[in-house]
């Protein structure tokens, strides 16, 4: 049986093709050029998925690194690399991969630190992501952030997409274990090939942990970074608040 982002992966860039990976990774580069002490040169991607941010890094001139657990997202991003030379993309644990190489910058985008539903994942990918850190280092990571996902709790959605081949209709349901602070979040998708009227279907679980403030710098205090910021992502300069679903953190080794 397939893992999570298994079946649900080769669907993955039609249905977050709304995503503006562009401006992410301008977002994030921004933050790299206020923050980092060093000139940056190398970026690691841990949880990179089918590599969407990390084909934009490299088309900036980066030499980027990805890593992610799920074999059929590394295949789909192996094979978007076709002439980009500065880039490469290896199947690995968070909390376990060793790459034998330090890195200017670590990044982890889209919720990759939230789906470490355990204590230790999360802490063993906090500290691999410090291992895998030069001196002066920045981590950069988002998270659902617990105060807003109490606040403004999730709710069955419905999401139909369609390309000249596809047409797919996603329903996520999720359900809340407020003892966990996890929520499960079951994507059923239907798909329906165009051209011979197939039709497929597909369910997968996402166990996704909204995290809080005091016990993300717990830990990484713990492991030796220092904070440098904490902002609602894409935000510059707005603090978390009950209203902001998606943090992210700028951390230096
Ligand atoms: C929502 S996707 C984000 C993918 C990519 N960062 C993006 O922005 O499109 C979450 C990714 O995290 C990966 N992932 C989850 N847990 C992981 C772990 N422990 N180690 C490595 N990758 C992990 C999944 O396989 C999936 O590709």
């Amino acid at each position: 049986m397939m893992g999570v982002f298994g079946d649900y992966a080769k669907y993955y860039n039609l249905l977050y093709r709304d995503k503006d990976y562009q401006k992410e990774v301008d977002y994030i580069e921004n933050l790299i050029k206020k923050y980092s002490k060093n000139k940056v040169q190398t970026i690691l991607d841990i949880g990179c998925g089918t590599g969407n941010h990390d084909v934009l890094f490299a088309k900036k001139g980066y030499k980027i690194c990805g890593i992610d657990v799920s074999e059929e997202m590394i295949n789909i991003a192996k094979s978007r690399i076709n002439t980009l030379h500065n880039i490469n993309f290896y199947i690995g644990k968070s909390e376990s991969f060793r790459l034998g190489k330090k890195f200017d910058v670590v990044v982890s985008l889209f919720h990759v630190m939230s789906y470490q539903i355990k204590n230790e994942s999360l802490y063993g990918s906090l500290k691999n992501a410090y291992e895998h850190l030069k001196a002066d280092g920045l981590f950069i990571f988002d998270f659902w952030y617990g105060p807003a996902v109490l606040t403004d709790r999730p709710s069955i959605r419905l999401k139909e997409l369609e390309d000249e081949n596809l047409k797919i209709y996603r329903i996520a349901i999720p359900v809340m274990h407020p003892n966990e602070n996890i929520v499960d979040v079951t994507f059923e998708v239907i798909i329906e090939d165009k051209i011979n009227n197939n039709v497929n279907k597909l369910k997968e679980t996402h166990r996704i942990r909204y995290l809080f403030l005091p016990e993300l710098e717990f830990i990484l205090k713990n492991i030796g970074f220092e904070i440098l910021d904490i902002l609602e992502w894409m935000s510059v300069d707005k603090k978390l608040s009950f209203n902001s679903w998606n943090g992210i953190i700028v951390v230096q080794k």
